[in-house]
């Protein structure tokens, strides 16, 4: 199978798909990788992969460039950026029979989720939170505080199916994190990233299951 991973930053779950493909722990290759940052270290990773692997730097600004900075002229460079970044993937040769949104930071809107769903493309997303839990940026931090001022006694981290509402597809696979009195939102950062680790891969293997099982259902 083709997994194209999209990244905005460290890649520190990158790494993890690019070791769990090396060490025959996922069916899978690793056939692209797109940043929305061009600084994204995770794109040195993908350098550093052996085989390396190919790299789009996906930007912004040129869309910004082209409209007013008006509300309307945002949501229109944003339509614009989210369409070319479905047809940049869909024409990727092989195509990726899943894309893997791993520390992707820029919320995915339908014009880039409607190509990719009709032509057949998963798309799986990881979220340092569970289900119906802090959505959105900052969730890890926003948890840490919970657990600090509200008596919040766990977090976690999910991998969803992506759709339309942020965070909120169905999951795949979550895993429980305790919070832990009087521990530093660093600490707990470390040990929330070492869960990411894992289940970037095994959500990405039952995605890849899913998949298998839907092409013998249909041969
Ligand atoms: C995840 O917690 C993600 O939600 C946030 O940073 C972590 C991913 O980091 N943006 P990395 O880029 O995979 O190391």
């Amino acid at each position: 199978y083709n997994l194209t991973v999209l990244i905005s930053g460290n890649g520190s779950n990158l790494q993890a798909l690019i070791d769990a493909c090396a060490a025959g722990k996922l069916p899978a290759r690793i056939t692209h990788v797109i940043s929305n940052r061009k600084a994204a270290y995770g794109l040195e990773r993908a350098a550093k992969a052996s085989p390396p692997i190919p790299t789009t730097y996906h930007n912004l600004v040129p869309y910004k460039k082209k409209h007013p900075a008006t509300p309307e002229g945002t949501a229109a460079a944003r339509t614009e950026y989210d369409a070319d970044l479905s047809k940049l993937i869909l024409d990727l040769e092989p195509r990726p029979d899943v894309i893997v949104c791993a520390g992707w930071m820029h919320i995915l809107t339908p014009d880039f989720l409607n190509p990719i769903s009709s032509a057949g493309v998963k798309v799986i997303n990881l979220h340092p939170a569970l289900p119906g839990e802090f959505a959105g940026a900052g969730a890890i931090e926003r948890a840490w505080k919970a657990g600090r001022e509200e008596g919040l006694t766990r977090t976690g981290v999910m991998i969803h199916e992506v759709i339309a509402e942020v965070d909120a597809g169905d999951a795949i696979v979550t895993e429980e994190v305790a919070l832990r009195e009087e521990e530093t939102l660093e600490e707990l950062e470390e040990r929330i990233h070492g869960v990411e680790h894992g289940l970037i891969v095994e959500g990405t293997r039952r995605t890849l299951e899913k998949v298998g099982k839907g092409r013998a259902a249909k041969s």
